[in-house]
């Protein structure tokens, strides 16, 4: 997968995408990301990108015309490519949205800064208007590289062993199940007996039902989505109860 992203900050996406898995996916060449300056695009002695905004009010916008301008220069390749704009004023991110993207060969994704971006570029672009959370960032820079991690992670060969993207959370409607590690025991802490027992099924079947218990705690309303046998489904009403 291609990925090219436009921002005024460049700098910024150094240190996170030279490491861990989304470096060594860059690496492998599994996964190649192009950083793209808006300032290039930008016209005038001081290579301004941001304007008042019409109707008043304070801070800045930037302008719709550098950023035209940036994505064709990469359309080239490919006139039909996808655009996600970070936006906090976009639909939420989530694993599913991640998924769709991971299906596509290449994305643009265009990060905003100040007061946001000229509605014209959304509409124009026809863009994907993305929200990494219901709150407010300087820019979106931190968002981009949110939905690259996310994203390339389920690009096949990027990480190691597939099975680990299966038991992730959200993959099944439910949250991940708690994970141990050594020692067994630790500050009066001990890993459950049945991790330690290397008895595959009963292992499997508490994995289960803890990531039951941990999405009725954490984020019920995520259950009602969520496909239950009929006995995981009096474990949540026994859950409900208090009685586990
Ligand atoms: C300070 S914010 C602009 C906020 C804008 N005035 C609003 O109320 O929606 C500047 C840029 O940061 C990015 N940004 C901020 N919060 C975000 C979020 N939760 N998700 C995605 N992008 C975000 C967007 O690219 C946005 O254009």
């Amino acid at each position: 997968m291609r990925i090219d992203v436009i921002t005024l900050f460049p700098g910024m996406f150094v240190g996170p995408l030279s490491e861990g898995i989304i470096g060594r996916a860059i690496n492998d060449g599994i996964v190649s990301v192009h950083i793209v300056n808006l300032r290039d695009f930008c016209e005038g002695k001081h290579r301004q990108a941001d304007d008042k905004p019409y109707g008043g009010g304070a801070g800045m916008v930037l302008m719709a015309e550098p950023m035209f301008k940036a994505v064709e220069s990469l359309s080239g390749e490919n006139p039909l490519r996808r655009v996600v704009l970070t936006s906090a004023q976009g639909s939420l991110f989530s694993q599913a949205k991640a998924r769709e993207l991971a299906t596509e060969e290449s994305l643009v994704i265009i990060c905003g800064r100040y007061e946001g971006i000229d509605e014209r570029v959304a509409t124009g672009l026809n863009a994907d208007e993305i929200s990494i959370g219901d709150y407010v960032l300087s820019g979106g820079e931190l968002p981009a590289l949110v939905i690259i991690d996310a994203v390339a992670r389920l690009i096949p060969g990027v990480v190691g062993s597939p099975e680990s993207i299966e038991h992730d959370s959200f993959s099944k409607d439910l949250l991940g199940y708690p994970q141990f590690t050594r020692p067994p025991h630790l500050r009066g802490l001990s890993v459950p007996d049945v991790l330690i027992s290397g008895h595959h099924a009963e292992i499997a079947k508490w994995r289960r039902r803890e990531a039951i218990r941990k999405t009725f705690r954490m984020r019920r309303g995520m259950l009602a989505g969520a496909l239950l046998a009929a006995e995981e489904q009096e474990f949540v009403r026994q859950l409900e109860k208090g009685e586990r």
